[in-house]
């Protein structure tokens, strides 16, 4: 017989489902009896022993559904070693369950902040398989994340939509991209959606090259300039701070976020008529494209093959086209970036797309 613990943690993303679906049918489809074990809304089931039993019946029919089956939740590693609030060591806690229901591993699906504390369980001596999800594709040892490509679908699909009323009226839009500290999502969705301007957090923007930009559209005849900006975007002024003044410098500011002041910025400087659209978290929600569908069950098939073969410590990644184990330690705590220097941002560089640098 094989236990094992399934949870997914952090912020959701498209394809969840059919990652665990894909565990689940590869373990179901092994030659050892299986007891499934969900947690509930990540992390936090672990420590509180929150769980449903999972038979192969709950794994139809999900392949194509958003959301997680499980429930998500954030769990901040930085507070995993300090107690709750009725002074509950989470660690022990999670330790505790995990043997008290007598567990091979855990499968654990989850960003970069879920791969730290799935690293800390490995270290503390449980078995533990992971799989890499975020819309951010920000995770340090693969090239891909499950989520990334149905974001990015939904978020160019946005900057499509605007197109049309952007040249309606001859106006500056802004699409605000999610993506937190890295640049991935909007430098894909402006490339599909045929965005002007990209402004990504890895190059930093100079607010005059912005406006040379849509001022040199202008001359060209075109009567609208389309930018997809990253909500981490950041001014060449801004990145010389500090963390501190930095983190400071975004609570004082009277913007709700970076897209309106470069919009602010913009008519200062041109009079142009500017609107801000920010999709947000509709680029997480819904059913998983194609694409993701197919990656997540491999990624899920691989996970499962891993622990038919008692192999542990292990995220599943894909690297150079190919299914990989990576290591969980070299994993934890680092961060995937854009390269400034990648042939992508040089390809968009020669299309004629400003960085604003
Ligand atoms: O990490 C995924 C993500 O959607 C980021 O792109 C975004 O910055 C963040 O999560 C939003 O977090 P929350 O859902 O907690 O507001």
């Amino acid at each position: 017989m094989i236990r094992i613990g399934l949870l997914t943690s952090g912020g959701d993303c498209q394809a969840l489902n059919a990652a665990m679906r894909g565990v689940a049918k590869t373990l179901f489809n092994g030659k050892e009896d299986v007891e499934l074990y969900g947690f509930l809304d990540g992390y936090k089931g672990l420590i509180y022993g929150n769980y449903k039993m999972l038979s192969f019946s709950d794994f139809s029919g999900i392949l194509t559904k958003g959301g997680t089956i499980l429930g998500s939740s954030r769990c901040p590693f930085k507070n995993m070693r300090e107690p709750d609030e009725n002074g509950l060591d989470k660690v022990e806690a999670m330790k505790h369950n995990y043997y008290k229901l007598n567990l091979n591993c855990l499968v654990i699906l989850g960003g970069n902040g879920t791969h730290k504390t799935a690293n800390l369980l490995r270290e503390e001596g449980l078995n533990v398989v992971t799989l890499p999800k975020t819309i951010d594709n920000d995770l340090w040892g693969t090239d891909m994340t499950f989520g990334f490509q149905s974001a990015v679908d939904i978020a160019t699909q946005c900057i499509d939509q605007i197109h049309t009323t952007a040249a309606s009226h001859g106006r500056v839009f802004i699409v605000e991209v999610m993506g937190h500290k890295v640049g991935f999502l909007t430098l894909n969705a402006g490339m599909a959606g045929g965005a002007d301007i990209i402004l990504i957090p890895e190059i930093p923007y100079d607010i005059d090259k912005v406006v040379d930009a849509i001022k040199k559209r202008n001359e060209r005849g075109s009567r609208f300039t389309i930018l997809a900006v990253a909500e981490g975007a950041i001014s060449k002024e801004a990145a010389k701070l500090s963390k501190k003044e930095y983190k400071k410098y975004v609570a004082e500011s009277k913007y709700p976020s970076v897209s309106y002041e470069i919009a602010d910025e913009i008519f200062k400087r041109t009079g142009m008529e500017v609107r801000v659209t920010v999709p947000g978290h509709t680029q997480r929600g819904g059913s998983p494209d194609a694409y993701d569908r197919v990656f997540a069950s491999r990624l899920g098939a691989e996970a499962g093959r891993l622990i038919l073969e008692g192999k542990y410590g292990y995220m599943v990644g894909y690297v150079n086209r190919e299914i990989v184990r990576v290591p969980l330690e070299e994993v934890a705590g680092k961060l995937k970036m854009v390269d400034p220097d990648a042939s992508i941002v040089k390809e968009a560089k020669m299309l004629g797309i400003s960085f604003g640098d």
